[in-house]
């Protein structure tokens, strides 16, 4: 078992909402015991079975592994989090790192497969069209850290188009409420714009398939019952041109 301590500090200053992120799930004590524990995450780590092999980065990982790693020869976990980062107990392909999924401090087309899991809605950041621009930044990172052939794996709880849109126009009122309750700033897609971005990011297939919904998820910092909350889970697999 790895329990190494995590190497890079992010080369550039955070911004506001990763600051937020990185203090929020730093604080979070028990995301770990309550990941484990609810079967929507089961089923998405099942839905990962097949997907992982060779040299992975799982980028916001929250030092969350709950998949299969009995094909992976090297696991780079990457976070802003140094308390999720540090401390837990990984298999020894594990190699922890410091940084920003917008700025990968990852050599160029090393690696087989990224993962992100549900990390893309927390890329958000003061208004619609930054937030865009981050999602496809982190996408076009993960482009150039996949060798040819490689694969992105987005694991990510999605929103139904139209309310995609309510998001959009309510971002301001959002950022407000999101801030007055202490959440990090979130965006939710629908899954028809994470494979608008990935293939705008320059992959030549982008492919989705549902990921069934267990009983409870985490929903805004809460263990809450799927059937409340609209969202469904997405897994996007994004493939780099050879
Ligand atoms: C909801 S947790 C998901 C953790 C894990 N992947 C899982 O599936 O349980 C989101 C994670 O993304 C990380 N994160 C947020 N913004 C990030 C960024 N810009 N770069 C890297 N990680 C980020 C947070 O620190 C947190 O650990």
């Amino acid at each position: 078992m790895s329990n190494s301590k995590p190497s890079c500090t992010p080369s550039k200053q955070r911004t506001v909402n990763e600051d937020r992120n990185a203090d929020f799930f730093d604080g979070w004590g028990e995301y770990h015991d309550m990941v484990g524990s609810l079967d929507t995450y089961s089923n998405s780590a099942r839905a990962l079975d097949s997907e992982l092999a060779g040299r992975v980065v799982d980028v916001g990982s929250g030092g969350v592994v709950n998949y299969d790693c009995s094909r992976i020869a090297e696991l780079v976990l990457v976070d802003l989090s140094e308390v999720k980062q540090a401390g837990s107990s990984w298999p020894s392909c594990v190699r922890p790192v410091l940084g920003s999924a917008v700025e990968l401090p990852l050599e160029t087309g090393g690696y087989d497969c990224l993962l992100m899991q549900m990390v893309v809605h927390h890329l958000a950041e003061r208004d619609f069209a930054t937030t865009r621009e981050r999602v496809g930044q982190a996408f076009r990172e993960a482009q150039r850290v996949l060798r040819p052939g490689g694969r992105l794996v987005v694991l990510e709880s999605v929103m139904p188009g139209v309310l995609e849109w309510a998001e959009r126009l309510a971002f301001p009122l959002t950022r407000r409420i999101l801030a007055w309750m202490g959440h990090p700033l979130v965006f939710q897609w629908r899954a028809a714009s994470l494979r608008r971005l990935a293939v705008e990011a320059g992959f030549g297939t982008a492919k989705e398939s549902w990921v069934p919904r267990g009983r409870w998820m985490i929903f805004l910092g809460r263990r809450m019952p799927t059937a409340l909350v609209p969202v469904r889970f997405v897994k996007l697999v994004a493939t780099k041109a050879g």
